[in-house]
């Protein structure tokens, strides 16, 4: 089972990355084979800053690596260090419907929030559907916002097959259930653009100061709360904090007698504790420039073979031999 996955190293990587994407994705390790990357070219849909490009994607490589990345399992690489997906993402978009593309919601979102509709932005499932099948990947963990784009690319796929005759994997997406959309201090989907996240590294006091700041309703602490699921601090803390930890401030909260502050703090303690050892591996990591090169430099080496292969694979099938 070959597992592949990529992040955006569009800014700093928050806990919905986390749980959404990279957690499922380290923990496929032990099933199998497992390609992730850097979307750096998908960055440049939203980025226009060389240096602040540079900086993320060196920091998303850290996090990975930080949180239980293997780089001996796993093929770890930037997406630009195989520029074979360019070629791929051609050949995909010959075949894939305007249609299609112009129903992707993350491309009505965006255009609706104003970003100007240039050709990177409308092509950006295509390349993503390129990632996808230039290494015949079977699964591919995602957060919800997802889903749509690894359809787009199960319908590429199908199409090229029906057209040239089989080449390509048709991939699956894999969701996971409960934390399928990680809310973020607002109670909307955490997200970069949102600006309502708890960062994976998040420092101390300005973490602890987002977290308090979360706004709530005004009843008060003795009042019974029968929709305590529901509660933004609660949904987090049931990632963040063991199963029966979670389940009893719930309870709590639900019943009456619990004040918002403790749940808050009982929130920022569990945040704090989750990502302790990651924090200090990411440290020792930080300091040492020259391994997170070699990963990378070796990852792509290796992800390069694949895709060699799955491209001429393309080429062969389409005529361009
Ligand atoms: P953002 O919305 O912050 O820009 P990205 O689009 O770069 O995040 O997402 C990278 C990965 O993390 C994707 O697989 C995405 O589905 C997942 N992800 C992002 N936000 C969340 C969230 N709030 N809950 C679950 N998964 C998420
Ligand atoms: N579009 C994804 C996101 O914004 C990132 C991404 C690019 C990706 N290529 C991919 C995710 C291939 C999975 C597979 O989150």
């Amino acid at each position: 089972m070959r597992t592949l996955t990529g992040i955006q190293p569009s800014g700093t990587l928050h806990i919905g990355n986390y749980f959404g994407a990279m957690l499922p994705a380290i923990q496929a390790q032990n099933r199998g084979e497992c390609f992730y990357f850097i979307a750096d070219y998908h960055s440049m849909t939203s980025l226009t800053d060389p240096a602040e490009r540079r900086k993320n994607s060196r920091s998303v490589a850290l996090d990975w690596l930080a949180c239980g990345l293997d780089p001996k399992h796993s093929v770890f690489w930037k997406q630009s260090d195989v520029p074979e997906v360019c070629e791929l993402t051609w050949i995909l978009g010959t075949l894939t419907p305007m249609g299609l593309l112009e129903r992707a919601h993350s491309y009505k979102d965006k255009t609706a929030k104003g970003i100007p509709a240039n050709f990177g932005l409308f092509a950006y499932p295509v390349l993503m559907a390129a990632d996808i099948l230039l290494y015949d990947s079977e699964r591919v963990p995602v957060g919800k916002d997802q889903k749509q784009h690894v359809e787009m690319t199960r319908d590429i796929a199908i199409k090229f097959n029906q057209a040239y005759g089989e080449t390509f994997v048709v991939p699956e997406s894999e969701i996971r259930e409960g934390v399928a959309t990680v809310p973020g201090l607002d109670g909307q989907k955490m997200s970069k653009s949102y600006g309502n996240t708890i960062d994976i590294f998040g420092e101390e006091k300005s973490t602890r100061k987002k977290i308090m700041g979360i706004v709530m309703d005004s009843r008060t602490p003795a009042e019974p709360k029968p929709d305590a699921e529901k509660n933004v601090a609660v949904q987090l803390l049931h990632l963040v904090a063991p199963a029966e930890v979670a389940a009893d401030y719930e309870a709590r909260l639900r019943a009456g007698g619990l004040g918002y502050g403790d749940l808050k703090k009982a929130l920022f303690e569990h945040y704090w504790n989750y990502f302790a050892l990651y924090r200090a591996k990411r440290t020792e990591l930080a300091a040492n420039a020259d391994y997170v090169d070699q990963v990378l430099a070796d990852g792509a080496r290796r992800a390069r073979d694949v895709a060699a292969d799955v491209v001429q694979r393309a080429r062969q099938a389409c005529g361009l031999t």
